[in-house]
């Protein structure tokens, strides 16, 4: 591989949408942000500087950094926030990884608008196991506020309740026709007849599942989170926050000037048909007969997307079940077949009591709160991987994140809050290779969407999940250990379950959290230890001499 230097500078734009201009952080005054593309095996050198006014952070979601825990990213977790006027450089190689993930700010809500693709391509000479492309077209989705989010996620934060929600969805920054004042902000892809198009979707919004779909054509995925799958064909596909879909579409031999939506609506929180909180961008065929583009801006589009029904649990079902690891000769499945340790972790989205000197907007007085295990993870004021690596962790983290044995479990009906959530900042410690299943059920006493959860430094293996409570004896036989998707980010079923298995063959501290957003700063976030192996290579080396301090 090579090396491929990048220089991100942090700094203030004006972007308008919507009809209105507001001065949102960005990087290199880019937004979205500019796109990174290597190939398996390269080097990716980052140099970040920091103009703006807020602590920042940058991640690399779904790096396996391997050794390079340091170039994580996220906030108080790898690494102390690069301070205003201050620099870091992000160092890490892709190792066994070829597909699509993307980059963003890890530190309190500023990744709304500091995102962008990360293209990895597959190693020189080495093709993809499906049609080559003509054509990579990277559709980011994303949410846009007229406000500032830093302002709505403190003030949710100050009053317990829910923050406000976006004025829109985004595609590639660009919310739409069906907004107001928004027709001249719309993404637009002219494809020619007959070819596959590589589109390489990413959802990068803060707080929703999203379905997408374009009109009159079906889509084949590919690969998911940089990981190959058995294509199958699908109308529409089902992308939580944090996940990445590679899909083909390929364009039909005769449409001459016709045009299309492409376009992406919420699961959960929007209405139910194509209507005005539906992000479109337009699809339109080449017209030969036209002699400029030109004739683009006078046409309507004519056709229309059908989107599944709102909160279509068996849609899920019936689609996560389709996503299979390639599991070939040359891209296997390597799923730990033996495990060493099993985790029961219920994630939960519900409210705590009030403290007594405040008033409280969540739902009956109390403050909205979500935890893991029940507790609700509290940040450190210093870097997690800092206080291991240097043995200064006494009162930054404990090492007793309260491992529940495996058991089914019980529903108790709809308490008004959860009495037993606790905070702190705890952390599970596994010695280097233990091959680790967890189950994760939702135990969510509001809410209805799935929990997106993702895990730093690891790909895991989703091999199983279904709806109700796990039922360790009847449900464990009926695990996929041949071709289970190899993902970074699942979803926990809104009242189910979801189980996964990993190799902790990674030394460093390793965040896990839900990709909403809103829930990981309610506490739906935890951290797991990796510690060294006894082999030089087995190591986490010492951190870079950029490292900021906190
Ligand atoms: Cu994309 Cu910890 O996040």
């Amino acid at each position: 591989g090579i090396t491929r230097h990048y220089k991100f500078d942090i700094q203030m734009a004006n972007v308008t949408r919507l009809c209105q201009t507001k001065s949102i952080v960005t990087v290199n005054g880019q937004f979205p942000g500019p796109k990174i593309v290597a190939r398996e095996g390269d080097r990716v050198i980052v140099r970040v500087v920091n103009h703006v006014q807020y602590n920042v952070t940058l991640h690399w979601h779904g790096i396996r950094q391997l050794r390079t825990g340091w170039a994580d990213g996220p906030a108080y977790v790898t690494q102390c926030p690069i301070q205003t006027g201050h620099s870091y450089v992000y160092n890490f190689s892709i190792v066994g990884q070829r597909g699509t993930l993307f980059w963003h700010a890890h530190i309190s809500w500023l990744r709304s608008t500091l995102y962008g693709p990360i293209i990895i391509l597959p190693k020189l000479g080495v093709p993809y196991p499906f049609v080559k492309p003509y054509k990579n077209v990277p559709v980011i989705f994303g949410e846009w506020w007229k406000a500032d989010t830093e302002a709505v996620i403190s003030q949710a934060l100050q009053t317990g309740g829910g923050p406000n929600v976006s004025d829109a969805y985004t595609i590639n920054g660009l919310p739409g026709p069906l907004y107001n004042c928004s027709a001249k902000d719309t993404f637009k892809l002219k494809v020619k007849p007959g070819r596959a198009y590589l589109l390489r979707l990413i959802n990068a919004a803060l707080n929703d599942e999203l379905f997408f779909s374009i009109a009159n054509h079906s889509l084949t995925v590919v690969d998911v989170d940089a990981v190959y799958v058995k294509p199958f064909e699908t109308n529409t596909v089902l992308i939580s926050p944090g996940q990445t879909t590679n899909v083909l579409l390929r364009t039909k031999p005769n449409y001459p000037g016709a045009m299309f939506f492409m376009s992406a609506r919420p699961f959960v929180t929007g209405a139910g048909t194509f209507d005005n909180s539906t992000v479109a961008g337009i699809l339109e065929y080449h017209d030969p007969e036209s002699l400029s583009s030109a004739s683009f801006n006078r046409k309507l589009p004519l056709f229309k997307p059908a989107f599944p029904p709102l909160n279509d649990t068996s849609f899920f079902a019936n689609y996560t079940g389709k996503l299979r690891s390639l599991a070939t000769a040359r891209f296997p499945a390597n799923v730990p077949r033996s495990v060493d340790r099993r985790f029961f972790f219920t994630v939960g989205l519900g409210a705590s009591p009030c403290p007594e000197n405040q008033t409280c907007q969540g739902p009956n007085g109390t403050k909205f709160s979500a935890s893991i295990n029940n507790v609700s993870f509290a940040m450190p004021s210093t870097a997690l991987l800092q206080a291991h690596f240097f043995g200064r962790s006494r009162n930054v983290y404990a090492p007793d994140f309260p491992v529940a044995p495996l058991m089914p479990f019980n529903y108790t009906g709809n308490p008004p809050n959860n009495t037993l959530v606790t905070n702190g900042t705890k952390l599970v410690v596994l010695p280097f290779n233990t091959s680790v299943e967890l189950v994760m059920q939702d135990t969510s006493i509001v809410g209805a969407e799935s929990h997106p959860l993702h895990l730093h430094g690891f790909n895991f293996f989703v091999v199983g999940q279904g709806f109700g409570n796990f039922n360790p004896a009847k449900d464990q036989a009926k695990f996929n250990l041949v071709d289970p998707v190899e993902r970074n980010t699942v979803g926990v079923p809104a009242g189910g379950w979801v189980a996964i298995r990993f190799l902790a063959d990674n030394p460093g501290v390793w965040f896990m959290h839900c990709h909403l957003e809103v829930h990981t700063s309610w506490g739906l976030k935890m951290a797991w230890l990796v510690l060294d192996g006894s082999l030089p290579n087995q190591k986490l080396p010492p951190p870079p001499s950029d490292l900021p301090k906190c």
